[in-house]
């Protein structure tokens, strides 16, 4: 697996194995269901969970079209910048980060890191954020930049574009879930980029998005935005849980934090408490509201993001 995703563009990941795992819950054995683990978490550290299916197929233009830098935007935690900023360490191309808030995050395990790897970063305010996808304020921040660093390689907020959904649509294959077949897939969801390309691959199993934000009906337009912008065809086949933000994006509660060690204490299953976290807490309530009728194979997918928890709990040795 690790070798084919790396295949031919010059990045290093550590070679270790993708586990898909059953989780032996209790509420499932009550359901009569069974759910799986497709630990992407387990590619890299650095390049983590559906990281390198959304940045492969944008990396590889980069790099081929002749772009000298690469420049995308992300909150002050972000799980894309932290990835991209080792992404363009590997294959020795500026990078410019765009981070939402003050220069005072720049210490952070997650920025701390991306400096580290080389990434400039930006800070700007809310206000000016909230253009990141305009082509004025864009054309207006590569201005600033010196030209040697032109042409800059834009990749927008989460890394989520067309080739993103295509290398996403490579995220359930041989290589990762071999001969399992499951009923249905359940994903947490930011900007629906990874669903577009998970939905995408497998329209012949049901597909569950959770959105770990609060208010994301608009997701369903972002996501038909998405995938018709990746030239393909509405599969039909995925919906969005809209209760499991448990408050809001990065929001997170006693309760929620309490059960992330659980799982890990149990199951040995790492989780984040801005995505994962928050998509399998919603899914055993899912479970055990009877949303899956019997004999389902339920396939939760770990997107990664466990660079975040060291905002929480510090760095694990
Ligand atoms: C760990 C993790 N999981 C899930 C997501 C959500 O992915 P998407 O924005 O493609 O919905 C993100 C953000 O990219 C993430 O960092």
């Amino acid at each position: 697996m690790t070798q084919h995703i790396t295949q031919g563009t010059g990045l290093n990941l550590s070679p270790k194995p993708i586990s898909l795992t059953q989780l032996p819950l209790p509420q499932c054995n009550e359901a009569g269901v069974e759910l799986w683990v497709l630990r992407l978490d387990q590619t890299d550290a650095r390049i983590s969970g559906n990281k390198w299916f959304k940045l492969k197929y944008n990396l590889e233009q980069a790099l081929s079209g002749g772009y000298r830098s690469l420049l995308s935007f992300g909150g002050a935690y972000s799980n894309h910048i932290h990835a991209l900023a080792w992404a363009a360490k590997e294959l020795d191309i500026p990078c410019v980060g765009v981070i939402r808030g003050e220069s005072e995050y720049a210490t952070n395990p997650t920025l701390s890191d991306a400096t580290e790897w080389g990434m400039q970063l930006r800070f700007v305010n809310r206000q000016q954020y909230r253009r990141r996808a305009e082509p004025d304020f864009i054309k207006e921040l590569i201005d600033q930049l010196p030209g040697s660093l032109k042409p800059v390689y834009q990749v927008p907020e989460g890394g989520s574009n067309a080739l993103a959904v295509k290398g996403c649509m490579e995220i359930l294959s041989d290589q990762t879930i071999g001969p399992f077949n499951p009923t249905h897939v359940v994903l947490p969801c930011g900007t629906g980029g990874t669903l577009s390309g998970v939905a995408l691959s497998r329209p012949d199993i049901e597909v569950i998005g959770i959105p770990v934000l609060k208010k994301a009906e608009f997701l369903y337009e972002d996501i038909r935005k998405l995938i018709s912008g990746a030239g393909e065809t509405d599969p039909q086949n995925w919906q969005l849980d809209l209760e499991g933000h448990f408050g809001g994006y990065a929001k997170t509660s006693p309760e929620l934090l309490q059960f992330i060690e659980q799982m890990d204490e149990q199951y040995e299953l790492p989780l984040d408490q801005v995505y994962t976290g928050k998509m399998m807490k919603r899914l055993i309530e899912l479970v055990e509201q009877g949303r899956f009728t019997k004999g389902s194979k339920i396939l939760a997918i770990h997107t990664g993001g466990l660079q975040g928890m060291r905002t929480v709990y510090g760095p694990k040795n």
